[in-house]
């Protein structure tokens, strides 16, 4: 099946139980993030039940399964001038891997951006994950002198 006959669409409250298992994979490859299903569960719910506008969380559906997600929320960054998106939680369940469907996720998710005169989209990769490193250069992102540093409260 070719990525045109996936269909990308907003999330529904329906889709969080296939969404955790794809985020329990891409956890699972991320050294920083353990898999757990009533979190991730809970911060879906957050997500697709945001009605602020700030934020948009797309599926990519065969009719069937849900196959592949992408997030986005809104920032003000000073650098810009306005708002600015953060990009999280994109994948793409490997056996659809390689049809066009991350592309489709991520270029929905930038329309999505561009509407909400969103001027600039970031997100943070897995330092080891070399693949998506190479899946969003191909798709025109730049690397940047950014590095990632957290303390949990
Ligand atoms: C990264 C990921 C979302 C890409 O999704 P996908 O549906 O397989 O990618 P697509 O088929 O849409 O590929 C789009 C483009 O990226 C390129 N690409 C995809 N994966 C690639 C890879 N591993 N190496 C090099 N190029 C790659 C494709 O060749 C294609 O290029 P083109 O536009 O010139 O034809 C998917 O591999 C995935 O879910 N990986 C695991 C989770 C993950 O790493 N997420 C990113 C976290 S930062």
């Amino acid at each position: 099946m070719k990525a045109e006959n996936y269909e990308v669409r907003p999330a529904h409250f329906d889709d969080i139980p296939e969404m955790c298992g794809l985020l329990s994979e891409l956890f699972s490859i991320e050294s920083d993030f353990r898999p757990d299903s009533q979190k991730q569960a809970d911060g879906l719910g957050l997500l697709v039940g945001d009605r602020s506008g700030l934020s948009a969380v797309l599926v990519a559906s065969d009719g069937n399964s849900v196959v592949g997600m992408c997030s986005v929320q809104t920032l003000i960054s000073t650098a810009q001038g306005g708002p600015a998106g953060l990009v999280e939680d994109l994948i793409v369940r490997e056996d659809c891997r390689g049809k066009g469907i991350g592309k489709k996720l991520l270029s929905e998710i930038i329309e999505w951006c561009v509407t909400k005169n969103i001027s600039r989209v970031q997100f943070l990769r897995d330092i080891e994950n070399l693949a998506a490193m190479e899946f969003y250069a191909s798709n025109g992102w730049k690397d940047t002198k950014l590095v990632c540093m957290r303390r949990l409260l």
